[in-house]
């Protein structure tokens, strides 16, 4: 049997009471021949294209683009500045400093513990256990009273793997806080996205973001997938303007294009296999552990041998060998064919001494 989520229980009393910044634009919403409302610059600007108007504070054109590709009413979706916002924003109006505790599953993305930190809220760490899935036991027992928030990466960062659908479903299933499951990498996996569960489940939030498949890290657009309520949040506690004009417009032209990003795509993940076999045969690797997105995990005989080797040839991986449960590993993001070829031809003369 489901649990009842009740938002209430778990809002901060601070936010539920909040009364928003009110911008000019969320004030007068249709189109007028004269804007003396904003304070902004009616000259224009320095450039050769025009940004002295302040953007919609809601995004709108994007959220239509993204609901029409991701079939998510657009009430359903909040666009962030970076999923990094998202996840910033679930800690400002869930968790009282202080006082409330989330759980993360390590090893997985590092922001959830800064996000934590900065907010004053304390972590609970339930670590993986040793092939990756969800320590379902330890979660139960961790979770108290005063837990908001659960963080669940799927393909997890820096693992690469999925976690068990049935085991996320579980934890949806029982638990009264959110469940955040952070979708960053999840156009490259074979699992489905938890997108089509919001109905399922109130207390589902899933993150997902522009800057990994669809090429524009730095736009910094990100997204939150949840029930109305829990967007209606989310859009009281966000900055008024929190994406920019040329973001907007840039991702909007960018969604238009879901082809090119399918066939990337494709190409990343037979780049992903060739990398796995060229990397195979090296005898200071001992393990690549199977991936579901754009970045592999390898476990090395000297992680930081190879890491430092790796940088003085110009190449950076990311060495998450002091990462618990990642001792010896590399992760290793999938670059273009010349990229990949750049890294095997450097580590042939790798010398382990
Ligand atoms: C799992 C995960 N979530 C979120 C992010 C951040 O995404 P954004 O660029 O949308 O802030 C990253 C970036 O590395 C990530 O790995």
């Amino acid at each position: 049997m489901k649990i009842m989520f009740d938002i209430n229980k778990i809002i901060r009393p601070n936010i539920k009471n909040l009364k928003p910044y009110s911008s000019a634009r969320d004030e007068f919403k249709g189109d007028a021949s004269v804007y003396l409302d904003a304070n902004e610059n009616a000259f224009g600007s320095p450039l050769s294209q025009n940004y002295n108007r302040y953007p919609d504070p809601m995004a709108y054109d994007v959220k239509m683009e993204l609901s029409k590709i991701k079939g998510v009413p657009a009430r359903n979706i909040f666009v962030g500045n970076g999923s990094d916002e998202a996840i910033d924003i679930l800690f400002r109006s869930f968790c009282n400093p202080g006082i409330d505790n989330v759980i993360i599953v390590p090893p997985t993305y590092g922001m959830y513990e800064v996000s934590a930190n900065i907010n004053d809220v304390q972590l609970k760490r339930v670590n993986l256990t040793e092939d990756y899935q969800l320590n379902l036991e330890g979660i139960a027992e961790a979770i108290d009273k005063n837990t908001k928030l659960i963080f669940i990466c799927s393909p997890n960062n820096p693992t690469g793997n999925s976690i068990n659908r049935e085991d996320i479903e579980t934890i949806l299933a029982n638990f009264e806080g959110i469940v955040v499951i952070d979708e960053a990498y999840i156009n490259y996996s074979r699992q489905k996205s938890f997108i089509q569960e919001l109905t399922e489940y109130a207390n589902l939030v899933v993150l997902q973001t522009l800057s990994k498949a669809w090429g524009l890290a730095a736009l910094r657009v990100g997204m939150a997938y949840a029930s109305e309520e829990i967007i209606e949040v989310f859009n009281r506690v966000k900055p008024p303007y929190n994406i920019n004009e040329a973001s907007q417009k840039l991702a909007l032209e960018a969604l238009k294009n879901v082809k090119q990003v399918n066939d990337w795509i494709k190409e990343i993940l037979k780049e992903r296999d060739t990398l796995v076999l060229a990397l195979k045969n090296f005898d200071f690797v001992i393990d690549i552990y199977p991936s579901d997105a754009n970045f592999i995990l390898v476990k090395t005989i000297n992680a930081d041998g190879i890491y430092q080797y790796l940088t003085q040839q110009g190449i950076i991986v990311r060495n998450r060998n002091k990462v618990e449960l990642c001792e010896g590993c590399l992760r290793i993001t999938v670059g273009t064919p010349e990229e990949n070829q750049a890294l095997i031809n450097s580590l042939k003369n790798f010398k382990n001494d």
